[in-house]
């Protein structure tokens, strides 16, 4: 298959009643096992290289890796950079190679988001790349709180910045290690009521399963990201892996015992979503 966008994604999704897994990648090997995952289930994925994996590895590295794993796939993969805070970080992943950026002005002034997401979504759409933006600010586990999405300010966002996908604030919060968020069901439906744009959920990992389903299925939450819960597999089975074997030094060798692992996990999310 080829390099996909998130309008390429998204829009069958909403259409269709399910949602694309966006997946949090720190390296070669998750990445790779994520494509495997989306091969196995025959549906699409969206790679995502956050701001952890920027500071680690440099964008024109994760740009040839992610387009590289594309060019392989048997189906359709997006090239996303997510949480981007300013436009030039933007450009600047356009022009590794990226077909998806999402800028994050959440924490901005309405105006101010508009302004600036405008901005990178007239820039990306003259290269034929997507814009994921945010409204109301989705917080993080042990950190900052969450403040819900304004259904009105959503609408002003939606029509003022022509984003191909939107974020939004419901209760879903980052970096959760059990499944413990509260949506507001409420909220959701009078933001879908308002707008047309594909939704996102960040903080995918915290929410239950059965959820994640119901909402693919009948609402315009199409994108799920998900993090955390597939840390907790990678650093489980790497710990596993360890003991099992005392003598084993080779990170070729350890990271390749629990990629098989990686790609389960994904494949159980991805399931969770799909049609
Ligand atoms: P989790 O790590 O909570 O699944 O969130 C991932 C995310 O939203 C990345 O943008």
């Amino acid at each position: 298959m080829t390099l996909a966008t998130l309008k390429d994604v998204l829009t069958p999704a909403k259409r269709d009643g399910y949602a694309v897994a966006g997946l949090v990648v720190l390296g070669w090997e998750d990445a790779r096992a994520y494509v495997a995952a989306a091969n196995a289930e025959d549906v699409p994925v969206i790679l995502q290289a956050g701001p952890g994996c920027r500071a680690h590895t440099p964008l024109p590295v994760l740009a040839a890796m992610f387009r590289h794993l594309a060019e392989t796939a048997t189906v359709p993969v997006v090239a996303h950079l997510d949480h981007a805070r300013s436009v030039e970080e933007c450009e600047e992943a356009i022009r590794c190679g990226f077909s998806s950026v999402m800028f994050d002005g959440s924490q901005l002034a309405l105006d101010k988001n508009i302004e600036e997401t405008a901005k990178v979504t007239r820039l990306a759409h003259r290269s034929g790349v997507s814009v994921e933006g945010e409204i109301g600010f989705v917080g993080y586990d042990g950190g900052a709180s969450s403040h819900g999405t304004d259904p009105e300010e959503a609408r002003l966002f939606a029509d003022g910045t022509g984003i191909d996908a939107m974020a939004i604030s419901i209760g879903n919060v980052h970096l959760r290690r059990a499944r413990s968020a509260k949506l507001d069901f409420g909220l959701l439906r009078r933001i879908e009521n308002l707008t047309d744009v594909p939704l996102v959920l960040h903080g995918g990992s915290g929410i239950p399963h059965a959820q994640r389903r119901m909402l693919a299925l009948d609402s315009k939450v199409c994108k799920f990201n998900v993090g955390t819960e597939l840390r907790q597999v990678f650093g489980a089975s790497l710990r596993a892996e360890l003991a099992n074997n005392i003598g084993e030094f080779d990170r070729i060798r350890l990271l390749a015992a629990i990629e098989p692992s990686l790609c389960e996990a994904a494949r159980a999310i991805i399931r969770t979503f799909s049609r």
